[in-house]
């Protein structure tokens, strides 16, 4: 768990708080989008989590412990972190950069030899390929991934990740962020996740933290975001259409009925989200789809009124 209570930084004097007396608690195993404009203060929130930079006032406790009362390098240990713009080591390959912090706790030869493995596989990268390049010679797709498997090699029970699918195109984004919630469910970690892109703090957020000039002005579930903007800046941010992508938070399966769907219904699987499905009854033109299953099997029929009932 990490709870922040009244936390201020103002990086000079007197002068303006970057980060604002913020209050935040994140409850273990779980994650926390934090979203906002450009210089709001995520990228300061989370550094003072790791001690990469001290508050000017407030307490920061991870896992029980006052940040301010341990040692910041042992702390970082326990903490993975993956920065904004990956961050790699550019003098070390990627088994090196993996290796960084296991070989720090003292880990043996061949514990980091099938961890590294381990890591690369659970990213989807293949280890005889990956580990003798060095940074440069990998996509930037490619280095994001080496980022998320470096920040989680010691299995750190707390992750900070600063964009970590920053860098890579919308469609190869999406299933990176597919991946990363199902290494989420394999193992659970207390996670804070600094994002510009909404769709992603829907995604991967068990809650979203949005952050105006130091402050938090809505701490919820994506759903409450969505449904319950708390003022006009979070309606403006979420956008216009924060309705069809409070559909995205639930699946056909949610809201399908059991009934023979027409003949010639569009068809949808039962694992899609409620946002595709609309878009897919747009196309069709219709106000009924078929439910299949993976196999193609038809399981009932899904509505347009059973869509709008959620
Ligand atoms: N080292 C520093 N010294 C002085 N001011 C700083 C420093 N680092 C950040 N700031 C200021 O603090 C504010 C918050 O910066 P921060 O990096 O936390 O923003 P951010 O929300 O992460 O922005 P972005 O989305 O652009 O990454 C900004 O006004 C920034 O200019
Ligand atoms: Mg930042």
């Amino acid at each position: 768990m990490i709870t922040m209570e009244h936390v201020t930084k103002r990086y000079t004097e007197g002068g303006a708080a970057s980060v604002d007396d913020l209050s935040l608690v994140v409850p273990e195993g779980t994650t926390t989008a934090l979203i906002g404009p450009s210089g709001c203060g995520k990228t300061t929130t989370m550094r003072m989590i790791n001690r990469l930079i001290d508050p000017t006032e407030g307490k920061i406790i991870v896992n029980g412990e006052d940040v301010t009362r341990v040692d910041p390098v042992k702390l970082r240990r326990h903490i993975g972190y993956v920065i904004q713009q990956v961050g790699l080591f550019p003098h070390m390959t990627i088994a090196q950069n993996i290796a960084a912090v296991p070989k720090l706790l003292g880990w043996t030869e061949a514990k980091i030899r099938s961890r590294t493995a381990e890591l690369l596989d659970l990213v989807g990268l293949d280890p005889d390929e990956m580990l003798r390049r060095y940074p440069r010679q990998l996509s930037g797709g490619q280095r994001q991934r080496i980022g998320v498997a470096r920040a989680l090699a010691a299995d750190p029970p707390v992750l900070l990740m600063d964009e970590p699918f920053g860098a890579i195109d919308p469609i190869a984004r999406t299933r990176l962020q597919d991946e990363f919630r199902q290494i989420l469910q394999r193992v659970r970690k207390t996670v804070v996740l600094v994002t510009h892109d909404l769709d992603e703090a829907i995604r991967l957020g068990d809650r979203i933290a949005i952050m105006k000039n130091g402050k938090i002005v809505q701490y919820d579930t994506p759903d409450a975001v969505l449904s319950n903007p708390a003022d006009a800046f979070v309606e403006n941010f979420v956008g216009i259409d924060r309705a069809i992508k409070r559909l995205s938070l639930f699946t056909v399966k949610d809201v399908m009925d059991s009934l023979a769907p027409r003949e010639d219904s569009a068809k949808v699987t039962s694992g899609s989200n409620l946002r595709d499905a609309l878009a897919l009854m747009v196309a069709a033109n219709s106000d009924v789809l078929a439910v299949v299953d993976d196999g193609g099997s038809v399981k009932g029929q899904l509505t347009r009124d059973a869509i709008f009932s959620v």
